[in-house]
């Protein structure tokens, strides 16, 4: 692969892959509210749906793809036609049909798909990336390129082993270092109470720290927006969950901004395609 072509992208964009084991721990709901949170206080934002199976970002906010990565990697359409729009300006890269074939691109592919990100006219500040659940070979290489890791985590003694499998699967040697820990459907103490719980099983096992960045509540407000197509931030932008985001959003803007050398999305597709390398150990969920 020749990087050579990417480096006319120049400003760096902060990834965040949202990871967690098992299905239904809120994944996508997170990757959802908080981009649309992070869109709503002016950041240009993109969504990347990274969980071809259930593609379920464009559901929830009542998008429908006709096209997605799938097809721009097949050559079968660009990307910016595939683009789809979200609320607050949130830009939304659909999943499409087959996105495991990340792992098989031949070399023309690879160059074909990072020249699709650097042509891009429009250059995010920040991409949110949702995963599938557990460590497979797609979500393995969307974290292993992202500048920062949010695992979600619910607050059960099972998920806690999930999501300690998954962090060792993740980190330690020639991964993360750094996992940044939301606990959903809690409050902010009990939260705290799990993060820490979480990061006594993992940090005793792997090279890795863990932060706790919050909760997010139990609210039905969340269903009742995702059944109008809506992030609870826009639709409920006073209800518990609503507020949790906003808050988890300010956060996030006191993280340390990404090294120039991260680049943009176009060099987040690169380590993407780069990274598909054997694993070092192997996730039980
Ligand atoms: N904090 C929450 N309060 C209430 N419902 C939630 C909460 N978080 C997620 N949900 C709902 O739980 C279901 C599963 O969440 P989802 O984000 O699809 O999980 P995953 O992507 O991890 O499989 C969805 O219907 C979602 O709207
Ligand atoms: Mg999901």
């Amino acid at each position: 692969m020749n990087s050579a072509q990417t480096t006319a992208n120049p400003e760096p964009v902060q990834v965040i892959a949202v990871a967690g084991a098992g299905n239904g721990s809120g994944r996508t709901s997170v990757a959802v509210n908080l981009a649309a949170a992070l869109a709503n206080r002016g950041h240009r934002t993109m969504l990347l749906d990274g969980d071809p199976a259930l593609a379920d970002v464009a559901a929830a906010l009542d998008l429908h793809p006709r096209y997605g990565l799938a097809d721009v990697i097949a050559g079968r359409c660009d990307l910016a036609s595939i683009l789809l729009d979200g609320p607050s300006g949130l830009r939304v890269v659909p999943a499409g049909a087959n996105q495991s074939r990340l792992t098989a691109l031949s070399a023309a592919q690879s160059r074909g798909l990072i020249a699709a990100f650097s042509d891009l006219d429009e250059t995010p500040d920040v991409l949110v990336v949702d995963t599938a659940a557990g460590a497979g070979s797609a979500t393995r290489q969307f974290i292993q390129a992202a500048g920062e890791v949010l695992v979600v985590v619910g607050g059960e003694s099972p998920a806690l082993h999930q999501n300690r499998d998954l962090i060792r699967a993740l980190g330690g040697r020639a991964g993360h270092t750094r996992f940044r820990v939301l606990v959903n459907r809690s409050d902010d103490s009990c939260g705290a109470e799990v993060a820490e719980r979480l990061a006594r099983l993992t940090e005793a096992e792997v090279e890795v720290a863990l932060h706790y960045v919050g909760a997010i509540p139990d609210d039905p407000q969340i269903e009742r927006a995702r059944a109008l197509g809506l992030p609870v931030v826009n639709a409920f932008a006073h209800s518990p969950a609503g507020r949790a985001y906003k808050r988890l959003a300010r956060r996030i803007e006191s993280w340390a901004p990404p090294p120039r050398h991260r680049g943009g999305a176009a060099f987040f597709i690169e380590r993407v395609i780069r990274s598909h390398q054997p694993m070092q150990c192997q996730a039980s969920t």
